[in-house]
C-alpha cells in the first residue's frame, strides 16, 4: 500500500511523497494569485524552502516570503507579517513550516483585513463572531514537521509578548483552504525534532482519547492516531529517511490535531504555561508531562485504555499502557523531569495560575484545581 491520497476531511489534503509541487494548483484551488509564503527563521534558509519558493516562481507566482517569526510566534511578528503582505499587494498566504510558521501564517491571512486587535478574536464563547468574515483572506499550510497538527486545525497559538500568556485565537475560516501533506518535507528534521514533535501528535491523540466528552469520531482518530506513533515514531527516529515512517507520522499529526476538537487535558495544560515561561520545546515538555498526568487520571481512563491496549499491540491493559509510556520516552532520550531542560521551581505559583486558566483543562478527565496541578508541577520538575 502507498500512503498517498486526496481527502476532503476536515479539509482538502493533498498527502504522499512529492506533491509540494502541486502547490501551483493548490493556489489555483485556493484562488491565490500572489502568495506570500510565511515561515520562520529557523527554515527560512533551507533547502525544503527554497523548493517550495522555486515551484512558486516557475508557476509565475513569485517567491516572496515573511519569516520574522519566532519559534513562539507574537502579535509582534503578526504585524510585522501583515505589514509585509499589504506592502506585497498579495491575496493569500501559505504557512510553511512547524507549529510557529503555520500558526503565524494562518494568523496573517486571517487579521489582514481586520480593524480589531488578535486578542478580541481569543477562542472565548462566541468572540470569533466579531470578525470581518469577508476581509479574510485564504491560507494553503504546508507542514514541515509530523507533530502540531496545526494544518488541520481553525486556530493559532499566538503568545502575548507582554505577559507571555500563549492565547488561542479562532475562526472557522482560519481553517486552510487546501494543506499539501508531503513526508519528503520532514526527512531532514534533527532527531530531537522528530521526537519531540512526533511526541506531540502522540499526546493529542492521548489526551483526546482521555477527554470525557462526547465524540465518537474523535474517539476513533484519536486510537488510530496512538497506534501509528507507536509504530512509526521509533522507525521515523532511527532511519530519517524512511518515508513510509513520515508519512505515517505526518497522518498522525493531522488526525491528533482532528481528535482534540474532543478535548486536551493536564499535559498540554501544565505544558503551556512551563513552554511560556522558559522557552522549552512544546513536544518534549508534553512528553515529559504525561507519566504523572495518566496517574492522575488513571481511575477515569483504566477503562479506556483497558479497552486500546490490544489494539496498540501492548499487552497489561492500563498498567501495560503505562509502563509503555515511559519506555517510549526513554528510548527517544525524553529527560524524566522538567528541570533536565531547564525548568525551575521558583514559578510554580505563576504557572499554576496560568495552568488553570489554560482551555486545556477543561478536558482533562479529572478536574483540575490549585492543589492537583500544584502535586503535578511538583512531581514533573
Ligand atoms: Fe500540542
Amino acid at each position: 500500500m502507498s500512503p498517498t491520497g486526496t481527502w476532503s476531511y476536515p479539509t482538502a489534503i493533498r498527502f504522499g511523497a512529492g506533491r509540494l509541487k502541486e502547490l501551483p494548483d493548490a493556489c489555483a484551488a485556493a484562488g491565490i494569485k500572489k502568495p506570500l509564503l510565511v515561515t520562520d527563521r529557523g527554515l527560512a534558509p533551507l533547502d525544503i524552502t527554497t523548493r517550495a519558493l522555486d515551484i512558486l516562481e516557475g508557476a509565475g507566482l513569485g517567491r516572496a516570503m515573511f519569516a520574522e517569526v519566532d519559534p513562539n510566534p507574537n502579535e509582534k511578528n503578526l504585524a510585522a507579517g501583515i505589514e509585509a503582505y499589504k506592502a506585497g499587494g498579495h491575496d493569500g498566504v501559505i504557512a510553511f513550516g512547524g507549529g510557529s510558521g503555520l500558526d503565524l501564517g494562518k494568523m496573517v491571512a486571517f487579521m489582514c483585513g481586520q480593524t480589531r486587535p488578535v486578542w478580541d478574536f481569543e477562542d472565548i464563547g462566541d468572540w470569533w463572531t466579531r470578525a470581518d468574515a469577508s476581509a479574510i483572506a485564504p491560507n494553503i499550510c504546508v507542514p514541515t514537521t509530523a507533530g502540531t497538527g496545526s494544518e488541520v486545525g481553525r486556530a493559532s497559538v499566538i503568545t502575548n509578548s507582554e505577559t507571555h500568556v500563549k492565547k488561542i485565537i479562532f475562526h472557522p475560516k482560519v481553517l486552510p483552504s487546501v494543506v499539501i501533506a508531503d513526508p519528503e518535507l520532514t526527512v531532514g528534521m534533527p532527531k530531537a525534532i522528530t521526537a519531540g514533535t512526533g511526541l506531540d501528535a502522540f499526546a493529542h491523540c492521548v489526551e483526546a482519547f482521555s477527554s470525557p466528552h462526547y465524540h465518537p469520531m474523535s474517539q476513533g482518530i484519536a486510537l488510530e492516531g496512538m497506534r501509528l506513533v507507536i509504530e512509526n515514531l521509533p522507525r521515523a527516529y532511527a532511519t530519517p529517511d524512511d518515508l513510509e515512517a513520515r508519512a505515517h507520522m505526518m497522518s498522525a499529526a493531522a488526525m491528533g490535531a482532528t481528535a482534540f476538537q474532543k478535548g486536551l487535558g493536564a499535559i498540554h495544560a501544565l505544558s503551556h504555561p512551563v513552554g511560556a515561561v522558559f522557552n522549552t520545546h512544546h513536544g518534549t515538555t508534553n512528553a515529559v508531562c504525561m507519566p504523572a498526568v495518566l496517574d492522575l487520571n488513571e481511575p477515569k481512563i483504566r477503562d479506556r485504555f483497558d479497552r486500546a491496549a490490544p489494539y496498540l499491540g501492548i499487552e497489561g491493559g492500563y498498567d501495560g499502557f503505562r509502563a509503555f509510556v515511559q519506555e517510549f520516552n526513554d528510548g527517544f532520550g525524553i529527560p524524566r523531569q522538567l528541570r533536565d531542560l531547564g525548568v525551575t521551581a521558583g514559578r510554580v505559583d505563576d504557572m499554576v495560575a496560568m495552568a488553570l486558566e489554560d482551555p486545556s483543562c477543561g478536558g482533562n478527565p479529572v478536574t483540575l484545581d490549585a492543589d492537583n496541578v500544584r502535586a503535578l508541577y511538583e512531581a514533573v520538575i
